[in-house]
């Protein structure tokens, strides 16, 4: 049985998660609710200090405990420190170690509670235990791979003849050792030989997808990392593991589906095909014609002076510039010579979900001036200059006008509808679907060639002057 005040402790931590991940639901309460389930998680790591017991039901050793409780404040020191230092486009990264580690503490609760198991435990119980290491390891081993594609090593998706055939035998045979154990072999080689499968199962399955779907990939394996946290909890009997880990698997499953949607590509797409590969070949037949038009920064923050409204659209290239400080500064400048700025926000501009809009909320700017796609893109013929900076594939006019372009059906912000649009960029390069850019070439667009902290810091100067 367990104790009353563990009971309550669960029962209060499964409040502040939900409240917690309601919160994030919204910029202005996000920071509220990372606090809100901390605190959760903070309640639950001491509310299982009085299950602990040593053999027999006697009470648990000074060093185990110590043991314990040691490894709970390194983990606070480790998380706290590595959220502080970490800079934001590595935050994908940090996602993928945490939740490798969120995998592999579930596969080991499970590997140790099916080392004890009593002699009448029901099949329920190991088939619950089962599915925990089995996903708890895919997870682990699968971000592990993740973590390494998104700090840049295995750039290429490492494809192989038959991997799904390959992948498909890895999973019966992991299926037979599951039934061999559910029907009453419980030894712990099995077991052992279940779970090195299945991280082998994670390693094969994220080497053939390439590096740039690393977020949905993430996505996907924190849902299992959910699954296999929910699948312990009812082997176990602890309603707090049922409950976070129904909420991240939905959450987890949810954002997946959401990414998938925003990019046009069925979520079977990302996990089983290099995104482009073969399309884009395709899309190269239905180039677009034109000439580029280069503007110079003093003719660029002219028309952005004399402007009525203008509609800056943020993307990768400013979160890799790091100029979130320096859009702020000049939106200020321009709202000074009287122009109404906003920002239009793509649901996947950037590489992560929510990526500018953390960005520029780094740099304070304001949270009623963002404006998602859906809102902006009925307003954009009305909108005298469309400022994008770093942004590529999210204002591809291909995914409204070509067929044969693998972004095709993807929603984009409509920027080529504004009267002048401006694109900064560092040059004529490709963006993450490595596609032409037929936007471009149109006669209302000129580029503003440059690093785009550099741009905007003449733009702001040039501004100012004005
Ligand atoms: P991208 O299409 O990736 O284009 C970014 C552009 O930024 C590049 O063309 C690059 O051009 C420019 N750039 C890079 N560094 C720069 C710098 N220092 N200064 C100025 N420009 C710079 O970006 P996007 O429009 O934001 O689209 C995001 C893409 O990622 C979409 O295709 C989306 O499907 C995909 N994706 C997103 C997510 C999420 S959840 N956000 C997840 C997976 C995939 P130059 O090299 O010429 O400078």
């Amino acid at each position: 049985m367990m104790p009353t005040i563990t009971s309550l402790a669960f029962l209060i931590t499964s409040v502040l998660f939900i409240v917690g991940i309601k919160l994030l639901a919204s910029p202005k309460t996000a920071r509220q609710g990372n606090l809100v389930a901390a605190a959760g998680m903070l309640i639950a790591l001491f509310a299982i200090l009085p299950l602990l017991h040593g053999p027999h039901g006697t009470s648990v050793s000074p060093l185990k405990l110590a043991l314990i409780l040691a490894g709970i404040v390194l983990g606070l020191i480790v998380g706290a420190a590595g959220a502080y230092k970490v800079k934001m486009t590595a935050m994908p990264q940090m996602v993928a170690l945490f939740n490798g580690a969120g995998g592999g503490a579930a596969a080991l609760v499970a590997a140790i509670e099916f080392a004890h198991l009593p002699q009448a435990a029901s099949t329920a119980f190991v088939v619950s235990m089962l599915c925990a290491a089995m996903i708890g390891a895919v997870s682990l081993s699968g971000s592990i791979i993740a973590y390494f594609k998104l700090e840049g090593h295995f750039d290429k998706p490492v494809t192989y003849p038959a991997q799904q055939v390959v992948n498909g035998l890895l999973f019966l045979f992991s299926l037979v050792l599951a039934i061999a154990m559910a029907a009453g072999s419980h030894s712990m080689a099995l077991m052992l030989l279940f779970i090195i499968l299945a991280l082998a199962l994670g390693v094969l399955m994220v080497m053939p997808i390439g590096g740039a779907d690393m977020p949905v990939v993430i996505s996907l394996l924190n849902s299992f990392t959910g699954l296999a946290v929910a699948a312990d909890g009812f082997a176990i009997e602890n309603i707090a593991m049922i409950i976070a880990g129904t909420l991240v698997g939905s959450s987890g499953t949810l954002l997946t589906l959401t990414m998938c949607k925003a990019m046009n590509r069925p979520v079977t797409n990302v996990l089983f095909s290099a995104f482009g590969k073969a399309e884009t070949a395709a899309a190269g037949a239905a180039a677009a014609t034109g000439s580029v038009r280069a503007v110079q920064a003093d003719e660029a923050a002219m028309l952005l002076s004399m402007a009525g409204r203008v509609v800056i659209v943020p993307g990768y290239g400013l979160a890799v510039a790091q100029a979130q400080h320096q859009v702020r500064q000049l939106a200020d400048e321009l709202a000074l010579h009287g122009v109404e700025v906003s920002y239009a926000i793509h649901p996947v501009a950037g590489r992560m979900p929510g990526h500018m809009n953390v960005l520029l909320a780094e740099a304070d700017v304001p949270y009623d001036q963002l404006i998602e796609m859906e809102a902006i893109n009925p307003e954009m013929d009305r909108v005298d200059v469309c400022l994008v900076i770093g942004a590529n594939d999210v204002v591809n006019p291909a995914a409204r006008e070509d067929k044969s372009s693998p972004i095709y059906g993807m929603p984009i912000i409509e920027a080529e509808k504004a009267g002048t649009v401006i694109v900064m960029k560092r040059s004529m390069g490709k963006g993450f679907a490595g596609i032409e850019n037929a936007l471009f070439l149109r006669d209302n667009c000129r580029m503003l060639f440059g690093d785009a902290k550099a741009s905007l810091q003449e733009l702001v100067a040039l501004v100012k002057a004005g």
